[in-house]
């Protein structure tokens, strides 16, 4: 062999210029910078050419039995694109035995394929191998339009560029293995999340048909005077009623929990003022019952879907009026942009939610101390939180100023800046 640089070898760098080193030290700062094997064929095609002043140089990719020449920098076309026996190619030969190959005449060179260079400008050759673990698996080439040899110096920055790149290309392929196995976890974890949500669809409906039957039924039998005679069975009636409803809204919930995380989310500007007011007019009925206070200061813009976001502020509020002072419950509705968020805040005068507790109420079917004695399924904070954050955004509750409850939405805003 004309040169050998083994890969245990330290730089001799007493023998590189300062522009040559500072260009070295910036292409290895940009591969280390690299999250893809393209973005690391770029900065090998351009820096190889630059660091040793030559007319052209090449990427080639160990792929199988092949050289693939991925992407060239030169004066002139090379073979982009194009891919050759590794028998049969210089890039070939030093991926093969792992060394740097320099070829002063490619005419004086048993090694050279003369009909693939023939078309070409190139005169002389410096390949050199990208070595990962014990095998070749890529080269770097670089050529002169005239015959002359790479000097030493040459020689060891073009290696130290290469054992650069092997690490950038170790690391650009693991993650790129690791973004698709990503994308196919995410791609298995949105199909079983439709098919739940299909079955919770179809188990609603099917649950839902016996329940009005059962309805229809209790109102028929309601009204036979016989019955209507017996306060015990007109009472045990009634109760039926109650709790066939009470299901009925479960299974409500339990299809909007479902849904709220598959289906398509329509993003709209919003005016948060108009959809409170919107809100507590659907609400009043609940409010006039509780004998309740509702106090609105200004509110922001929001970005996102209106009908899911009107039923987050609903369940927000009822449970602000349900779980408020008994006597004499007080609801603040405040809110702003903060840090380019919209900011909503719903507090009440109760007991506040307990440490222990800040969590748990957000899951499906928990409920905390405040409810104890109350009606409700403890599913209202679980599908507020699941739309909040299918907005990207969060929900989270504290402590009101003044003692009770404190919930706090925060929203991203897409659709306009300012
Ligand atoms: N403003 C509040 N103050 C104190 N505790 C609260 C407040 N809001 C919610 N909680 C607690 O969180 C629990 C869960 O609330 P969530 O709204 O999910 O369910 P729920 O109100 O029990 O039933 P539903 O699904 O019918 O709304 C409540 O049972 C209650 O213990
Ligand atoms: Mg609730």
């Amino acid at each position: 062999m004309d040169s050998l640089v083994a890969p245990e070898e330290p730089l001799r760098s007493a023998g590189l210029d300062q522009p040559t080193m500072r260009r070295l030290l910036r292409a290895v700062r940009d591969l280390a910078a690299c999250r893809d094997v393209a973005g690391v064929v770029e900065v090998v095609r351009v820096a190889a050419r630059n660091l040793v002043d030559a007319d052209g140089a090449t990427f080639v990719l160990r792929d199988g039995g092949k050289c693939h020449y991925v992407d060239e920098d030169a004066i002139e076309p090379l073979w982009r694109g194009q891919r050759f026996p590794l028998e049969a190619c210089v890039s070939g030969w030093a991926m093969i035995n792992q060394e740097q190959v320099v070829i002063p005449d490619i005419y004086d060179d048993p090694r050279v394929p003369y009909e693939a260079y023939r078309p070409t400008f190139v005169k002389s050759v410096c390949m050199t191998p990208v070595r990962s673990g014990d095998r070749g698996v890529a080269a770097i080439g670089t050529y002169w339009a005239e015959p002359r040899e790479a000097s030493v110096e040459e020689q060891e920055v073009l290696q130290a560029l290469a054992d650069s790149t092997a690490v950038a290309l170790e690391n650009a392929r693991t993650l790129e293995r690791l973004e698709a196995l990503v994308a196919e976890r995410t791609a298995d974890l949105s199909a079983s999340n439709r098919d739940l949500a299909a079955f919770a669809h179809v188990a609603a409906h099917d649950l839902k048909a016996p329940l009005t039957t059962i309805l229809g039924r209790t109102e028929i039998i309601g009204l036979d005077p016989a019955v209507r005679a017996n306060p015990e069975t007109a009472d045990s009636l009634a109760a039926v009623e109650r709790q066939t409803l009470r299901m009925s809204e479960m299974i409500d919930g339990v299809l909007a929990y479902s849904t709220a995380a598959t289906s398509e989310l329509h993003v709209e500007p919003l005016d948060l003022s108009s959809l409170v007011e919107e809100v507590l007019q659907d609400v009043s009925g609940i409010v006039e019952r509780a004998g309740a206070e509702v106090v609105v200061g200004d509110l922001p813009r929001a970005d996102g879907s209106r009908a899911l976001l009107e039923r987050v502020v609903q369940n927000l509020v009822g449970n602000a009026i349900a779980y408020g002072d008994r006597t004499s419950p007080r609801v603040t509705i405040a809110g702003g942009l903060v840090d380019g968020r919209s900011v909503l805040t719903i507090s009440d005068n109760g007991r506040g939610v307990p440490e222990a507790e800040r969590d748990t109420i957000f899951e499906m079917f928990r409920r905390g101390t405040a409810s104890t004695g109350l009606a409700g399924s403890g599913i209202g904070l679980a599908f507020s939180r699941r739309v909040v954050e299918r907005h990207g955004g969060t929900l989270e509750v504290d402590d009101a100023p003044g003692g009770g409850a404190r919930f706090t939405v925060r929203l991203p805003l897409h659709c306009s800046e300012d």
